[in-house]
């Protein structure tokens, strides 16, 4: 199989969980890095081979391809722990990546402090309806330390004699915060013990820790080809998304300049991607959000529960407004849909082309506060449903007249070609489409 000629970014243009971890490993082989650059053990890529589903969190989707050299750029949050748990994982299916793996020295360690906090917060205000719904994984709290600049870098733990000193200044502020509630459910494990742990689980990666700025300038430099593989989505974005009811690293494409150290320039295509319909999870607006039957029923046909908690998925119609805005934000090239079969079957399939304010006028536009976006009611445009399934097709011509007319809208509406749309999910089941960027990167 050729090389790709041009780096990549795959990105998510909802809510998160749109398939890009289908997509990256679809790619994957075609490129010699695969490079993860934000977020961190919430996200949760799925990966389907011969029917069999690898749930990877931090590992970069391009673990299954031994050609390809896995990077996770400083943008990152690493919970170690669960880090060697999917390393076993995936030898047990007889994957070493240890040989081929570089985990930038600069990208920050979630503790347990964090962990705790996060939970902790959540608990508190879902007494007051405040919940963002968080992963509970200490995202948000390894995030704030970083900026508080009192967060832990991989490279400090190698450093033993300020190891200590590094963590004590977070920890103490966790604990004034959690004061009261300490040893009522909501524990801390000492600092000396969390030393002890992080000592023990870097120990078998040392030699995985290093420089991944100069690797990947050092790779662009070459000519050699890099995969970006985004995590989360543009609506979770810190800046661009549903501020509060967000993740707390930039998921859009300014998170992979800063997550990398890589300039603009080393980046050539932007694949953007959505499932043909919308899911949620956790709180916050979600205008396209179907309550009723009709939901519940993508939900099951899709397995809308969350890889990382098994929660149930907010289900809705494509968002066209969302979708436009994320394509914009991250000057996306083509769009992937994903999951098309889930909507087989339908006798009627929605898009939703714009939101109805409070005074009913239409706009396409994003309002920037939570209370703005309470107002709005989708503006739902109808489109027959197709009976003839779509699982497993492969050339888009054999696609039923209406799901293609239906796809035809989408893109209309975005404003953005298609250049793949994902049947099921197995890597052979989707459809390339002729004459985009992504057909000829991929010849
Ligand atoms: P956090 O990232 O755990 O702080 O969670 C903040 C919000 O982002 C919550 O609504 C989560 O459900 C959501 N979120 C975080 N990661 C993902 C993901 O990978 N897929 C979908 N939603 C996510």
């Amino acid at each position: 199989m050729s090389r790709a000629s041009e780096n990549l970014a795959v990105l998510g243009l909802q809510w998160g969980d749109e398939g890009k971890g289908k997509l990256v490993d679809l790619l994957a082989p075609r490129y010699r890095h695969v490079v993860r650059f934000q977020g961190g053990n919430n996200a949760g890529h799925t990966v389907v081979v011969d029917g069999q589903s690898i749930a990877l969190h931090q590992v970069p989707s391009g673990a299954l391809h031994p050609g390809c050299f896995l990077v996770v750029g400083s943008g990152v949050v690493l919970n170690l722990d669960v880090f060697h748990v999917e390393l076993s994982r995936l030898r047990e299916r007889g994957i070493e990546v240890t040989d081929r793996l570089l985990l930038s020295d600069k990208a920050h360690v979630i503790l347990p402090h964090h962990i705790a906090l996060d939970i902790w917060r959540e608990e508190r205000a879902h007494k007051v309806g405040a919940k963002i719904g968080t992963t509970g994984r200490g995202i948000g709290p390894a995030y704030e330390m970083k900026a508080a600049r009192m967060g832990v870098r991989l490279g400090d733990l190698k450093h033993l004699e300020v190891l200590a000193d590094r963590i004590r200044p977070g920890y103490d502020e966790v604990r004034l915060r959690l004061g009261p509630d300490l040893g009522t459910g909501a524990d801390l494990p000492s600092i000396e013990a969390i030393v002890e742990n992080l000592l023990k689980a870097v120990e078998p990666l040392l030699h995985c820790i290093g420089n991944t700025q100069s690797r990947l300038q050092e790779a662009w430099t070459k000519g050699e080809q890099i995969l970006f593989e985004g995590a989360q989505a543009t609506m979770l974005d810190l800046d661009h998304g549903t501020y509060p009811f967000v993740t707390s690293s930039n998921c859009s494409l300014g998170g992979l300049f800063t997550g990398t150290g890589l300039p603009p320039k080393a980046l050539h295509r932007v694949l953007g991607v959505a499932k043909a319909y919308t899911t949620r999870v956790g709180a916050g607006p979600m205008v396209s959000e179907l309550t009723n039957e009709l939901g519940d029923r993508i939900r099951e046909a899709g397995h809308e529960y969350g890889t990382t908690t098994g929660r149930p998925r907010r289900c809705g119609w494509f968002d066209a407004p969302i979708t436009a805005h994320a394509c914009r934000t991250n000057g996306v090239d083509g769009l992937a849909i994903m999951k098309l079969d889930v909507l087989d079957g339908l006798d009627q399939v929605g898009l939703v082309v714009g939101y109805r304010d409070g005074n009913g006028n239409l706009t396409s536009e994003l309002p920037s506060c939570a209370a703005e976006w309470a107002d709005l009611k989708p503006e739902i445009k109808m489109f027959k449903g197709w009976s003839v399934p779509t699982r497993g097709i492969t050339h888009h011509q054999q696609l039923p007249a209406e799901a293609q007319g239906y796809l035809d809208a989408v893109a209309e509406a975005v404003e953005m070609p298609i250049a793949y749309v994902s049947t099921g999910p197995d890597r052979a089941e989707g459809c390339l489409y002729p004459g985009t960027f992504l057909e000829s990167l991929m010849s």
